[in-house]
């Protein structure tokens, strides 16, 4: 079954120009979706059509195969909802911000049990009565999933969830995000950071001033950007004809140096486990590996390509 449904959506604010353009697309139930495109593509728009904040010019969206514009409070509850700027009430603890939204929503049943194990989904265990004005904005988004998470939905709408947060804040983040993918919530997550739908997307559409592509595999379409080269630097200690052999039979493997083995490759997703397995079974030990372009650098570089035409 489809989680979302998108046939020819277009979105025209009344001064603006076009903000959506004749947009399809499905998302399967249980899928990570990921929709990436750079700032002012149209994401938040689709997203504001998705939860029937804001309608459609043109265009019919389905959730659960029902209609948004006639029948979103029949799905309502089995979606949940990260906004980029999650808003709480600062001078409550994060505790009693999630009972206000948990009575907002509807939620009574065992609403106190419910609200600890997020804490403890969220990695906020020991945060709880902590003011929300003490937040980091990490914990900030942790606690959005978390109200997000409330109603127990099966579709969990994400806008931008790792803006704004450092490294370490971004992975643990989308680990989180993961993790629910991982017990069947379908994901629907809006990006411009390629590397956020390379780690948790399985399906990827990008959009460009409200032009949304064909779906693809997040796979098929790093393989696309990449198109380039990886270098990997080993120590194999018995490094013999026979090793060197097997690194130069696995598909993509470009050329080989001997001194201290420098191998280059043409990327595609898991060649370097491909090569890194062989050495590890010769005694060896992969010592540096550097990828270039990086994948944010591919990204760009395209995106700007396919804007000169
Ligand atoms: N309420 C509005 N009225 C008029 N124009 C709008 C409105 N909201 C968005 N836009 C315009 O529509 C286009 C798409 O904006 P949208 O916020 O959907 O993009 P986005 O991909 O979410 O961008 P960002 O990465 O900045 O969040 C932009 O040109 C924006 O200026
Ligand atoms: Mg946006």
């Amino acid at each position: 079954m489809n989680a979302v449904e998108v046939l020819e959506v277009t979105k025209r604010y009344k001064k603006g120009a076009v903000a959506v353009d004749g947009a399809s697309f499905t998302v399967e139930q249980g899928a990570a979706f990921g929709l990436l495109g750079p700032i002012g593509a149209g994401k938040t728009s689709i997203i504001n059509m998705l939860l029937s904040f804001i309608k459609p010019t043109a265009g019919t969206i389905k959730i659960f195969d029902r209609e948004v514009a006639t029948q979103f409070h029949e799905v309502q509850n089995r979606i949940g909802y990260l906004p980029e700027r999650p808003g709480f009430y600062g001078n409550f603890s994060a505790e009693k911000n999630l009972r206000i939204f948990a009575s907002l929503s509807g939620v009574r049943e065992e609403r106190d049990e419910r609200i600890a194990k997020l804490f403890t989904i969220a990695g906020l265990e020991g945060k709880e009565k902590d003011l929300v004005r003490a937040y980091s904005l990490g914990d900030r988004k942790r606690l959005g999933i978390a109200a997000a998470m409330l109603n127990e939905p099966e579709l969990l709408i994400l806008d931008e969830p790792s803006t704004g947060l450092d490294p370490q804040g971004r992975r643990d983040i989308m680990a989180l995000i993961h993790e629910l993918n991982v017990h069947d919530v379908t994901l629907f997550l809006a990006t411009h950071n390629v590397r956020d739908i390379a780690e948790i997307c399985d399906v990827l559409a990008t959009i460009q001033s409200g032009r949304v592509a064909a779906p693809t595999t997040t796979k098929g379409f790093i393989a696309t950007v990449r198109g380039t080269t990886v270098q990997l630097e080993a120590d194999v200690a018995n490094m013999n004809e026979r090793v060197l052999q097997a690194i130069k039979s696995v598909k993509g493997v470009k050329s080989i140096e001997c001194e201290r083995l420098k191998i280059s490759l043409d990327y595609r997703p898991g060649i370097n486990e491909d090569v890194n397995y062989i050495i590890t079974r010769a005694g060896g030990r992969l010592r540096s590996m550097r990828e270039s372009p990086s994948l944010e650098e591919a990204y760009v570089r395209m995106m700007g390509e396919e804007r000169v035409e």
